[in-house]
């Protein structure tokens, strides 16, 4: 086994990643020939070459305007859906947080001044407005890394669920997969274990079903979920208006998306590709689709995503066999260096591979665009400071009342 395991790391130029074996235990050297073996080394033949696009087309957004018109509308057919037990949510927390530089799970964060307030805690108190509303606990699931699951059990845990319900509270773990440094050559953890990150929120769904969550959908009367980000400290959850629209429209997903605040800003934008849903993010739109403008005067391609979508269960069960496309991300990850040291690096030195939870979007027939207010709706925790920061979203959840 050890024999075909070293033979293979030769043939793909990747030995190094046994060069401590000598140095460990038999238990350890084990554990290392069976991670080997187990890992996804399809990654290594991921390179920086751009996906091939298709046509690209504006996808228009129900406006805020059209919401207002119809919002108790909307919202009954929400509510009704939520008591129904026909929704639940999957908050995507498996992320490493390498930008806010912070090294426990990001929800963990305290974003309070004046008193304790946790990412995790606005979340869970945004959710607790729709279950005091429609008098029923939305299930949660909770999507973790493999590293941080155990951080964010016992966090939940230490803090009584915010007063959620536990009995409605999943943890899962989503998979790992290695990382690679600028040569392409995988990288260690430690002497005995091969560095692995993450491996994106495209593949919640895949890992929902790897981890038994899917025998608890199947078990429920969930027909949606709302799968949304950790770091937006403003994140409306279940929110039944948003479910009302979406049911009310026929289709089979939805997206919240806020208007973009000019032609330049850095975000992907819904729209149409080769006639499905599909969201191209600003490095890819020519300027020509950046600035080019409807007769109204709105921008054509105006809808930023901010990672809140509405999924119908049926439909992301014909996807679990659909592989998804992995993107490159460079990022700074600790890693064992050659000699032997773990080395906390402050640039980006080693590639992770990621599924993205919009190539989920792509995988769906049709996609509602519904328009958020992104002043009160969108408040991410990207950044120690500057654009997407600590500071920003502390002063959009002073603007929206809350108390930090
Ligand atoms: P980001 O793309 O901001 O990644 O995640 P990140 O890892 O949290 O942060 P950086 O880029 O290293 O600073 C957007 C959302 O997707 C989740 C994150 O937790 C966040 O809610 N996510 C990201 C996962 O759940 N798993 C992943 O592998 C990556």
């Amino acid at each position: 086994m050890k024999h075909k395991t070293s033979e293979m790391m030769a043939m793909l130029d990747q030995s190094h990643v046994m060069r401590y074996m000598d140095e460990l235990s038999a238990e350890e050297k084990k554990e290392l020939v069976d991670q080997i073996d187990s890992l996804d080394l399809s990654v290594l033949g991921v390179d920086a070459a751009e996906e091939e696009r298709g046509k690209f087309e504006p996808l228009f957004a129900t406006t805020l305007e059209e919401i207002d018109k119809k919002r108790e509308h909307y919202k009954k057919i929400g509510l009704q859906a939520i008591r129904e037990g026909k929704v639940g949510a999957v908050l995507l927390a498996g992320g490493q947080g390498s930008r806010l530089g912070f090294d426990k799970p990001k929800g963990t964060f305290n974003i309070g001044v004046d008193h304790d307030l946790y990412i995790f805690e606005c979340l869970i108190n945004n959710l607790m407005d729709v279950v005091k509303e429609a008098h029923t606990w939305v299930p949660l699931f909770i999507m973790t890394s493999v590293d941080n699951k155990k951080d964010t059990i016992d966090f939940f845990r230490e803090h009584n669920y915010f007063g959620y319900s536990d009995d409605n509270v999943w943890f899962f773990a989503q998979e790992q997969l290695p990382t690679v440094d600028t040569n392409g050559k995988l990288m260690l953890a430690d002497k005995g274990k091969v560095l692995t990150a993450p491996n994106g929120n495209g593949g919640w769904y895949a890992s929902m079903e790897k981890t038994g969550m899917l025998k608890i959908l199947r078990d429920s009367k969930i027909k949606w979920l709302n799968v949304f980000a950790v770091d937006n400290v403003l994140q409306r959850i279940a929110d039944p208006c948003f479910l009302g629209a979406v049911i009310d429209s026929g289709k089979v997903s939805g997206a919240k998306v806020v208007a973009k605040a000019a032609p330049d800003e850095k975000v992907g934008v819904l729209c149409l590709e080769d006639g499905r849903p599909s969201i191209v993010e600003y490095y890819e739109m020519t300027e020509e689709m950046r600035t080019s403008r409807e007769e109204n005067g709105m921008l054509s391609y105006n809808y930023g995503v901010i990672l809140n979508y509405l999924f119908r269960v049926d439909k992301l069960n014909k996807t679990l066999k659909v592989k998804l496309p992995l993107h490159r991300a460079f990022k700074k990850i600790k890693y064992l260096n050659d000699d032997g040291e773990i080395v906390t690096p402050d640039e980006p030195n080693a590639y992770k591979f990621e599924t993205l939870a919009l190539d989920m979007v792509k995988l769906q027939d049709n996609c509602l665009a519904y328009e958020v207010d992104r002043k009160k709706e969108f408040a991410p925790v990207k950044n120690k400071t500057g654009v997407d920061s600590v500071e920003t979203a502390r002063e959009l959840l002073k603007y929206n009342g809350v108390e930090i």
